[in-house]
């Protein structure tokens, strides 16, 4: 009787609840609240940017139009058995055909800025040479679209899908004479779209496309290089953006801002006391030897090339003090922490503890959920490489997004991940940490590298079939978020 009765009552909760599921809250109307003051707990600067990513491969599609040579990512994607769902991005989004649709939903989340990546393959299709005449056709077009819409471009020159001709004469990022390609096409890019975008990433996860690409043979070009080959592929692309930097001093206009786009290893405390602060520092910068730090201090640290001995890049000082070109911000992608440390006694002055198997994660296994990362790793990069511009350029969550049958996708998974993250990013900024942007990844599902189109890290649903986008719950948390300038902490 009782269990009857409860669950009678259960079912009448549950009608309940759904009907007022069918009803979501209207998050988005929700105003700024004028008594809290400058910084009061969840707001974030004025004037701080708000905005989503994408790259090129992941939504574009439109691989064969207008010129584009192949890319890297075309070749891999279409060998068997390196796709988790069999796809290829072929077609993904359709954003090449699509973009104003796309500008539109950037528009209506009150976004103000939006980054994207150039498809360097569309540029030169050969990767030297002679630049394709409708290269930059499409970057045109989306550029005026964003501008005529009061959002602000970022353009990311290099998020992965490499001219498959480089990697055929060259070995890709094997060779400086890649490196040297790569600076040429920021030259002509700077040269061309200067007059509109400002701001420009140089390369994107260089942690995740040398050490998967080359090392581990998971990401194109699928290859697995011995540990000194590997070492030099990453070098070579610390040159190209070292030589980038350079090339878009020269070429483009005066005050445009250049710096990389990294999924830095992200350390933190597990406990927050001074020492273990400090072992994160120095994690931080150890951690980071091979890229980051070479980009930030010109030099490669100690302990890198005493870990690496033998396998050690060759180089030369010259190529160091290209590397070590000024940047004018720093982006991190920050997603999940890496590494969380305690101070050691035992040189270099910290220890990693191991993840317990029940660590929580999101819909990947990557993903784990570490909201305190976004507050320490923006606060240890700005120390430790005593930076003065910090952008987070993506940082977001895959999640299951099923779609109920009222059509809607109450992704309240990604809202959890997305609140914490911003809680404690907005921790950071309240105790000087120099983050002047947010870059959400990502506006729309696309296709997820090796997961395919399995795994949905967007604002907006994509039904890959039909095409269709419809918001997420999510994107009415974000237009608060962006409307109020604040997280509801
Ligand atoms: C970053 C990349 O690694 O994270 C994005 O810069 C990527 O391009 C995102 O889509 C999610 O990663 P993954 O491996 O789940 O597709």
């Amino acid at each position: 009787m009782l269990e009857d009765l409860s669950r009678r009552s259960f079912a009448k909760l549950a009608s309940l609840a759904a009907a007022i599921a069918a009803a979501p809250a209207r998050a988005e109307e929700a105003q700024p609240d004028p008594a809290r003051g400058h910084l009061a707990t969840g707001s974030f600067p004025s004037g701080f940017i708000w905005g989503t990513a994408t790259s090129a491969y992941q939504i574009e599609g439109a691989v064969a139009e207008d010129g584009r040579g192949r890319s890297i990512w075309d070749t891999f994607s279409h060998q068997p058995g390196h796709i988790a769902d069999g796809t290829t991005a072929d077609r993904a989004d359709d954003h090449y055909h699509r973009y104003k649709e796309d500008v539109a939903l950037i528009r209506e989340l009150g976004a103000k800025a939006y980054r994207f990546s150039i498809a360097w393959p569309r540029v030169f299709p050969e990767g030297v040479g002679a630049a394709n005449p409708k290269g930059l056709d499409f970057y045109d077009r989306l550029l005026d679209e964003l501008l005529a819409n009061g959002i602000e471009p970022y353009a990311t020159l290099y998020h992965w899908d490499l001219p498959q001709a480089l990697q055929d004469r060259f070995g890709g990022w094997q060779s400086t004479e890649t490196s040297k390609a790569f600076a040429d096409y920021a030259a002509y890019v700077a040269q061309r779209l200067t007059d509109r975008v400002k701001t420009i990433f140089t390369v994107n996860e260089v942690g995740r496309f040398v050490t998967f690409g080359y090392g581990l043979g998971i990401d194109a070009p699928g290859l697995k290089l011995p540990p000194k080959q590997l070492n030099q592929v990453r070098h070579n692309v610390a040159l190209a953006h070292g030589l980038a930097v350079q090339a878009i001093r020269a070429h483009g206009r005066a005050g445009t801002k250049v710096g990389p786009a990294e999924n830095i290893a992200a350390c933190v405390p597990a406990i927050d006391t001074r020492e273990n602060a400090r072992a994160a520092e120095i994690a931080t910068r150890e951690l980071n030897a091979g890229f980051l730090n070479v980009v930030l201090e010109g030099k490669y640290t100690d302990g890198f090339l005493a870990y690496a001995g033998a396998n050690a890049p060759t180089y030369t000082e010259d190529e160091l003090k290209i590397i070590g070109s000024k940047n004018d911000f720093i982006g991190l992608n920050i997603y999940a922490p890496q590494f969380y440390v305690l101070a050691s006694e035992r040189a270099p002055g910290f220890s990693i503890l191991p993840f317990p198997k029940s660590f929580p994660h999101m819909s990947a296994d990557w993903l784990r959920i570490g909201p305190e990362t976004a507050y320490w790793v923006p606060r240890l990069a700005a120390k430790v490489w005593n930076v003065e511009t910090i952008y987070i350029s993506e940082n977001g969550a895959s999640s299951a997004d099923e779609v109920r049958p009222d059509g809607k996708v109450y992704d309240l998974d990604r809202i959890m991940y997305l609140r914490a993250y911003l809680t404690q990013l907005q921790r950071a900024i309240a105790e000087g940490a120099p983050v002047r942007g947010y870059f959400l990844w990502s506006l729309m599902d696309n296709f997820e590298w090796i997961y395919g189109f399995g795994k949905r890290f967007g604002l907006y649903h994509v039904d890959f079939e039909t095409l269709g986008r419809r918001p997420k719950l999510s994107a009415s948390f974000y237009r608060n978020v962006i409307a109020r300038n604040a997280v509801d902490v």
